[in-house]
């Protein structure tokens, strides 16, 4: 079930107004330094260059991956190709030198100047071309923080203008100033919140979607059954979807993805994946790992008759979906300190 395609072929996808092209499928690279176990530095730099020669070409990183070392790596693997690939950065939620926790979220003007510097020179290019503000800022208006952003755009550092777990409300506000490309939220079986108001109002005010964790970090594969199973520092341990009777609950789910899997001649990713695909034109997944093989059969969801069948499949045999609500701490910052312009509902 790892039938790659050739790279000519993989569906593109474009977002925003301004239609910045990318694959259908991304490759999200937070794992490859930070939150779910041990990197291994030579895996990753071969899954990011085998990416590539698959024909991959929209990369997702963060400033706060690795605090810094996925971007340089992101950046170390892309170099030769930067000219033919998108990559993706996010700033806004920052930590404190010599203490490896992400502690506030920042969406001050100056902030964002002086992040984006900082990215530009860990990912060692010349521009961004997709820049997200990764979380909205409790203490500073989204336009604000978008008026800096669309400086950078007008400085020639930026291309394309993001938002990360934005609300409906912040989006229509955001595009008042400078257009929005894309929204990038978490989005798959396990997570569809974002289906009520802000799907819809991406769609009115044509903002492309970027569905993160659409493996539902790695449940929706079927390879987790324990949390046992996790390195004991992974970020995952602490997210409620992984615990006792949630676990429980988002397990037998797993087993009907699994039973499509059957069905359709996939893998439970390939299926759990291929519905996220189904979800329109306008929406580029970016599943993550760290490791080729899975990156191999997370390709082989691209295959176009796959899509609507596991779209087709979930219908006819799911329960109402068990929606996550992952209101994660990190330390002394919590996601719920987010002002009534964001409504997130997932960390990470
Ligand atoms: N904007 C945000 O706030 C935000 C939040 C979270 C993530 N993101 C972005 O979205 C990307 C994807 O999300 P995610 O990584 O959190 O979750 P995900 O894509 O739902 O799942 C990733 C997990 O699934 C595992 N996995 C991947 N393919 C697999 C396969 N075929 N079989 C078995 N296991 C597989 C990975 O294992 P390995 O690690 O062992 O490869 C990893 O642990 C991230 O890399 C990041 O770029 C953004």
């Amino acid at each position: 079930m790892t039938d790659r395609p050739d790279p000519a072929t993989l569906p593109v996808r474009t977002l925003g107004p301004a239609e910045l092209t990318v694959t259908a499928e991304g490759l999200g690279c937070m794992g490859m330094s930070f939150a779910y176990g041990k990197p291994d530095r030579d895996e990753a730099l071969a899954t990011l260059r085998q990416a590539v020669e698959s024909g991959i070409t929209f990369f997702d990183t963060a400033d706060v991956y690795g605090f810094g070392h996925n971007e340089e790596l992101v950046g170390e693997a892309l170099a030769d190709v930067r000219d033919d690939v998108v990559i993706a950065t996010k700033f806004g939620i920052v930590h404190r030198d010599g203490d490896r926790m992400p502690r506030r979220v920042d969406g001050t003007p100056d902030y964002v100047r002086q992040a984006c510097d900082a990215s530009l020179r860990r990912l060692g290019t010349d521009h961004i071309d997709l820049y997200y503000q990764h979380r909205a800022d409790p203490n500073v208006p989204v336009e604000d923080t978008v008026g800096a952003m669309a400086e950078l755009v007008e400085a020639g550092k930026v291309r394309h203008l993001g938002l990360s777990e934005a609300s409906a409300d912040g989006l229509r506000r955001a595009v008042k100033i400078h257009p929005i490309a894309a929204l990038q939220s978490e989005w798959s079986l396990f997570s569809r919140d974002l289906e009520v108001e802000v799907v819809p109002t991406c769609r009115a005010l044509g903002i492309g979607i970027v569905p993160y964790s659409p493996l539902g970090r790695g449940l929706l594969t079927g390879a987790i059954t324990d949390v046992d199973q996790l390195a004991e520092d992974d970020f995952r341990r602490t997210q409620p979807r992984f615990q006792d009777e949630a676990l429980a609950a988002n397990l037998s789910m797993v087993d009907e993805v699994r039973a499509i899997a059957i069905e359709i001649d996939a893998t439970p990713g390939q299926v759990a994946l291929a519905w996220v695909l189904a979800q329109g034109d306008d929406v580029a997944p970016i599943p993550g790992t760290k490791r080729r093989t899975f990156l191999e059969e997370n390709i082989g969801a691209w295959r176009p008759s796959r899509a609507p069948s596991a779209a087709r499949s979930w219908r006819r045999t799911s329960a109402p979906c068990w929606s996550t609500s992952t209101m994660t701490t990190w330390s002394d910052w919590t996601i719920s300190d987010l002002p009534a312009i964001a409504t997130p509902t997932c960390a990470g």
